[in-house]
């Protein structure tokens, strides 16, 4: 009596370490202690190249880009820091050299240029951090590889000079659109009146700007364009193109993200769409949580597969993450969760860094095939991006003299006329210094 109670515990309890055995090791590879090793070995290996980050933005904002008043590795109220991109794992990031909508037509292009600068500097006065211009650099890079990507077409002011100019200080990607429309292209959103479109969400110049990026080797970016300019623009590159931080529309329906046909389009054009973490792209205005941002990359992997996705967190571009996806060091926990999800350590590689590498080669190499191609030189017509800031060449003393317009030039056309020359040489010099 005394020992079958004991010899019975004693079998149950074989049996249950047994079955115990088996589930601890089935709940240890799917779940817990050991996905959560799985996932900083896999971005170990394979560390993140994030598709945007907004910290240039919130140095301006905060610290009037005076980078000496601060460490960067250690910054407080914002979500970016190089601590946390170490906790991270982040291995690469584009940084937005972003202007507000509010600048276009006024000096967008200096503040861009003031924000590529402060990328430079950051990148350049930490020893973490290197810029990279280059997918073979991004590659080899032991480092936080920077990008430098302009968030937004009227950084360009209209112009393929700039476009270049741009490329040439480092820029490797350019979103067409921000919150606004440009003279050319055409915005998710509807807050700011500039440029109202007529059914042209693509113009003439704006085919020109795909064209002339293709032909440099920079990054189309369409988060932020409209669903018809992206459709455009997919329709005339011939480059895969980006969005660079976008979500899916079918699981969150905002107009920020991207509806399953343009999913479909997008990996025709084996471009690359890099979910965005921002709680008002995934949750659609919820706090949201880590599920919830894991339910976007698993509906866009269900229509076009995992080999189109990439992430693009939008730290510091936004206010309000998912509970676990606060800041950058949180990253992680979402390669646990998509773990969790049976997701493959291959796609996983692909989605964290890989994917965004060949796309970046592709484009590097669409730009090689166009080797013997001339700049563009396409120019938008004044009527399409009149503004009072845009000088319009012409003689000095044209506004303000108009009524004499007419006779001045004749004045000065006349020189020929030797009995006048001595008179109306000063005359006409008086007329450009003063003027
Ligand atoms: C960052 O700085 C704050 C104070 O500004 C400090 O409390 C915190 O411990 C620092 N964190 C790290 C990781 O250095
Ligand atoms: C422009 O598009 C709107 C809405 O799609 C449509 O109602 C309108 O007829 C179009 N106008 C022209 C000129 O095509
Ligand atoms: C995430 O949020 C959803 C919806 O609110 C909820 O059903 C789910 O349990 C949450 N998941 C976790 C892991 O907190
Ligand atoms: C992951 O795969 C395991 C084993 O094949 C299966 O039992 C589990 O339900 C799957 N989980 C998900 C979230 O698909
Ligand atoms: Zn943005």
């Amino acid at each position: 009596m005394l020992f079958w109670p004991f010899s019975k515990l004693g079998l149950s309890g074989c049996m249950f370490s047994g079955i115990s055995l088996f589930f601890f090791m089935h709940f240890a590879v799917t779940s817990g202690f050991l996905v959560e090793e799985k996932a900083l070995v896999l971005m170990t290996n394979y560390p993140l190249i994030d598709g945007h980050n907004d910290v240039a933005l919130q140095l301006r904002i905060l610290h009037d880009n005076r980078l000496s008043q601060i460490d960067l590795h250690n910054i407080s109220r914002v979500a970016t820091d190089i601590n946390r991109l170490r906790a991270g794992h982040v291995g690469g990031q584009m940084y937005a050299a972003y202007v507000m909508c509010t600048a276009q037509e006024k000096d967008a292009v200096r503040l861009t240029l003031e924000q590529v600068d402060v990328i430079h500097r950051m990148c350049s006065e930490y020893p973490e951090f290197e810029l990279v211009t280059t997918s073979h650099a991004l590659r080899s890079s032991k480092k936080i590889a920077c990008l430098i990507s302009v968030e937004g077409g009227h950084s360009i002011d209209s112009s393929l000079a700039a476009l270049r100019m741009f490329y040439r200080l480092g820029v490797r990607s350019m979103a067409l659109t921000h919150t606004c429309n440009t003279p050319w292209a055409e915005s998710s959103s509807e807050i700011y009146t500039f440029y109202p479109r007529d059914n042209n969400s693509l113009t003439h110049f704006g085919k020109a700007v795909v064209k002339e990026m293709n032909r440099l080797g920079m990054m189309i970016d369409l988060s932020h364009s409209s669903w018809d300019t992206a459709r455009a623009v997919l329709q005339t590159s011939q480059a895969p193109v980006i969005f660079s931080h976008s979500s899916a529309f079918t699981v969150c329906d905002h107009r920020r993200n991207v509806p399953d046909d343009l999913l479909q389009a997008l990996k025709e054009n084996k471009g690359l769409i890099m979910v965005n973490l921002h709680s008002g792209f995934v949750a659609c205005g919820a706090k949201g949580n880590i599920s919830i941002a894991a339910d976007h990359f698993d509906h866009i992997k269900n229509v076009i597969g995992a080999e189109s996705i990439g992430i693009g967190g939008d730290y510091d571009g936004a206010a309000k993450f998912p509970e676990g996806l606060e800041d950058v060091s949180k990253y992680p926990a979402l390669i646990q969760e998509l773990l969790h999800r049976n997701w493959s350590e291959a796609e996983l590689a692909g989605v964290l860094r890989l994917n965004f590498l060949r796309v970046f080669e592709q484009v590097e190499k669409v730009r090689d095939e166009l080797k013997g191609t001339l700049p563009v030189e396409v120019q938008i017509p004044l009527s399409e991006a009149a503004n009072p800031c845009r000088l319009v060449l012409r003689p000095p003393n044209q506004v303000i003299r108009s009524s004499s317009v007419d006779s001045s030039k004749v004045v000065c056309s006349g020189l020929h006329l030797f009995a006048l020359s001595a008179v109306l040489t000063l005359h006409c010099f008086y007329e450009v210094v003063s003027c």
